[in-house]
């Protein structure tokens, strides 16, 4: 039965999503970050299902997971220094590095590129099911491309259906948002993908990176790409945190705040709080989720509240300039 959503605590669902991953087959899991669409990263024919079912388009390479530093030279040629010290500090977790790639990686998985995008996940389920398949597993976020990242396992479900043969339960994500991606090729370290981990984080260990360029011609990252992580309903950030558009803008309007709604607020179809006591991680923990709730109510608009840029307000606030971006 495509599709099927399976508790990854359940006996053999581990073992069952290994088997699919050997056979060429696309397993959705759990990680800490966002669910990915997983499969045997390489077998370029399950790649290309990766693609297909995703409606990816194929100059938007796959980041690779494994389950431990031994896999790591299955997939990349050569590790600078500074590729230590970040695992060390942030491995496993919400870091991908992009790194020389070995020839046996597939070209579809890397879009032709000469660098990879590696990470480990810190999370069981996504760990134990690499080893069980045993080849690394190259995983998008598991949502339809341009789409919201899938924060639960219904979320999967919603977006992709029976496109992929089985959906690994392991209840809701901790992070919510991707990981952060480095790349680590041209002499000076280069953040492509703000994300779980800060950049303050990063500095601390390595020093100073080169920050995203956000409008480059040839997308690097196509997390990159201008509109991404977008909700069908068109968003528009508000000028700062606690005002609010215009009365009678729209017939009906959607709020996304940050902290306590003001009674002023009931005015609004539905307001989405992130995080009563302002905490940027239970806000990051929350986000799509809530997006994705504000979409299905068919509004005319979503107003969102900016956050403060810095820490995982980065991350934050560019997932939500791509979803307003048109
Ligand atoms: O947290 C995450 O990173 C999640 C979970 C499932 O691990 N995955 C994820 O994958 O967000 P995806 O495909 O939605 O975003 C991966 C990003 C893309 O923007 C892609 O372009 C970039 O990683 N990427 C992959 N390989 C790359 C490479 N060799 N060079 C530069 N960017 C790369
Ligand atoms: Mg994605």
């Amino acid at each position: 039965m495509k599709g099927i959503i399976l508790p990854a605590t359940g006996p053999q669902a581990i073992h069952l999503a290994a088997e699919t991953i050997k056979a060429g087959g696309l397993v959705a899991f759990p990680t800490e970050t966002v669910y990915g669409l997983g499969c045997d990263a390489m077998n370029p024919d399950a790649a290309a299902k990766v693609f297909e079912a995703k409606q990816r388009p194929q100059f938007d390479p796959l980041i690779v997971h494994i389950a431990d530093r031994e896999q790591l030279h299955a997939v990349v040629t050569t590790l600078p220094t500074i590729a230590h010290r970040l695992m060390d500090a942030f491995w496993p977790g919400p870091l991908s590095l992009v790194l020389p790639k070995q020839a046996t990686v597939p070209d579809l998985v890397t879009a032709g590129l000469t660098t990879v995008a590696v990470r480990m996940p810190n999370h069981p389920v996504a760990r134990t099911l690499i080893r069980e398949a045993g080849t690394p597993i190259a995983a998008p976020s598991a949502n339809p491309f341009g789409y919201v990242s899938p924060t639960n396992a219904q979320h999967v479900s919603e977006g992709l259906g029976t496109n992929v043969d089985l959906i690994l339960d392991g209840g809701p994500c901790s992070v919510g948002v991707e990981s952060t991606i480095v790349s680590l090729v041209a002499s000076q370290p280069e953040v492509l993908r703000h994300g779980s981990i800060t950049l303050e984080q990063l500095t601390a260990v390595i020093g100073p990176l080169r920050r995203p360029s956000s409008e480059r011609a040839m997308p690097i990252a196509p997390g990159q790409l201008t509109r991404h992580y977008a909700t069908l309903t068109p968003l528009t950030i508000l000028a700062s945190a606690g005002t609010r558009p215009a009365r009678g803008q729209d017939a009906r309007a959607g709020l996304l705040i940050f902290s306590q709604a003001s009674e002023e607020d009931s005015r609004f179809d539905a307001v989405e709080v992130l995080s009563p006591t302002g905490d940027v991680r239970e806000a990051a923990h929350r986000l799509f989720a809530a997006l994705r709730r504000l979409d299905a109510l068919g509004l005319d608009r979503i107003y969102a509240e900016p956050c403060k840029e810095e820490g995982l307000g980065l991350a934050i606030m560019d997932r939500l300039r791509r979803c307003a971006a048109r």
